[in-house]
């Protein structure tokens, strides 16, 4: 058996010193490069995780390491409404060329995925002088007072504090558990009439791919379905892609795979290339009318992850690097398709690009959250990190670096085969 002594140290520090809730498997890094991550104790893993959706580009890489090296030598924090940057200003060129749509745009840089749609519903609210915000079924969108009430599942809420007011949730498509769009765009209705007016609605906000709620596509009708209604009622859209965006569904956002553009977009994980930065894209007239102060904070764009950030963004503009994702994804795609095909635990791989999701069932089609734990936890003993996602847990995710070689994907496909396959037994 290996023994993992400064492993099994720093966890009795870690749970000694840090917060329980934050605290997740005794596993320290001590280096991390493309798809693999080496521990304090020698053991060797291929990522399939990117620290949830944040390394499409890998870890450390060098351009990004290089950017902010040369920025570590200029200047650290400036405060941008204080002190203008380029690079601030080059990260929203480059965002704003990632949101589709035939007209003016303009963004704004926060530090988290929570924040930035914290922002973008602030924005639409004062635009249209609404309250109202429509929410999905399964939806993440963080964890903040805001956020956390925009969020589906109830882990990241309950006991936490009282819900934010005028946040309404409306189903949210999930063909493989027999909601569709009829069904969903029917509850909408249902919405509009028991709970909300539309003319009290100022946004709607949705996640092309849901992330946390279990790797949940929306159907290739649905974008464009509720761009109509929203427009119908002067309603924002407002498009997530905290998590499916940069790259990780093959083009720089997602919700280009469906056609629409949304008003608004909100951007983080990959497109800090690993550095901690969020933002917003939206139509200029929107997002130039909040008064001057009523957007902000010390922090937002920091130089360093504008630095990292316009390397990244830069690459997930770039034909080849789209290129090379959808052809990962297409390759992950036929192998996970055709094990779901011998694997009667698995109910349906899905996904847009390499954003891929495996849900787990039982021999009554009922979600297996049990099975995805088991599948998770065998990886890890293998060396493969995973991770579950949806309500009931039961579907792993597959966020694997876009960079990741032939090898890394080789090694890691067969370690989750043969890890499903004895859950499978
Ligand atoms: C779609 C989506 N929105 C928002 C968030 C919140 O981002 P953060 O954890 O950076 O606040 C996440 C995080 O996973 C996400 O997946």
């Amino acid at each position: 058996m290996t023994t993992t002594p400064n492993t099994d140290r720093l966890a009795a520090e870690r749970d000694k010193w840090v917060a329980a809730p934050v605290v997740g498997r005794p596993f320290f890094v001590e280096r991390a490069e493309g798809a693999r991550i080496w521990d304090v104790d020698g053991r060797e893993f291929l990522d399939f995780v990117g620290g949830i959706g944040v390394a499409n580009h890998g870890h450390g890489h060098p351009d990004v390491i290089a950017a902010i090296k040369e920025q570590l030598d200029s200047y650290l924090h400036q405060c941008f409404s204080l002190h203008s940057y380029e690079p601030y200003v080059d990260v929203c060129r480059l965002l704003t060329e990632c949101h589709p749509g035939d007209f003016e745009k303009k963004g704004f840089l926060a530090n988290a995925g929570a924040e930035a749609v914290e922002n973008a519903v602030k924005i639409a609210r004062h635009f249209t002088k609404r309250d109202g915000i429509i929410v999905l079924d399964n939806a993440f969108h963080g964890r903040t007072a805001l956020t956390m009430t925009m969020t589906a599942k109830m882990v990241y809420k309950i006991g936490l504090g009282p819900a934010t007011p005028e946040i309404y949730r409306a189903p949210g498509p999930y063909e493989f558990r027999g909601i569709t769009s009829d069904d969903a765009i029917d509850g909408l209705h249902r919405l509009f009439a028991n709970q909300i007016d539309p003319s009290n609605v100022a946004a709607i906000v949705y996640e092309p791919v849901q992330g946390e709620g279990g790797f949940i596509p929306m159907p290739q009708d649905y974008p464009l379905r509720i761009q109509e209604i929203a427009a119908e009622h002067d309603i924002l859209v407002i498009v997530d892609e905290v998590q499916a965006g940069m790259g990780r569904t093959g083009t720089p956002s997602a919700i280009e795979h469906y056609g629409a553009t949304p008003e608004l977009m909100t951007w983080a994980k990959s497109m800090g290339g690993g550095m901690p930065i969020s933002g917003v894209t939206g139509r200029a007239d929107i997002m130039d009318s909040v008064h001057k102060g009523g957007l902000g904070g010390t922090y937002g764009g920091n130089p360093l992850s504008c630095a990292a950030a316009k390397v990244a963004i830069t690459q997930v503009l770039d034909p080849d690097f789209q290129d090379a994702a959808k052809a990962l994804g297409a390759r992950m795609r036929s192998r996970l398709d055709g094990l779901a095909e011998r694997t009667s635990l698995i109910g349906e791989v899905r996904g847009l690009g390499p954003m891929l999701g495996i849900e787990l069932v039982d021999a009554d089609g009922n979600p297996n959250g049990a099975a995805t734990a088991a599948v998770v936890s065998e990886a890890f003993d293998k060396g493969l990190i995973l991770m579950g996602a949806g309500v009931d847990g039961n579907v792993i995710r597959v966020l694997v670096p876009l960079v990741a070689t032939e090898a890394d994907i080789e090694e890691g496909m067969q370690i989750l085969e043969q890890c499903l396959e004895n859950a499978n037994a």
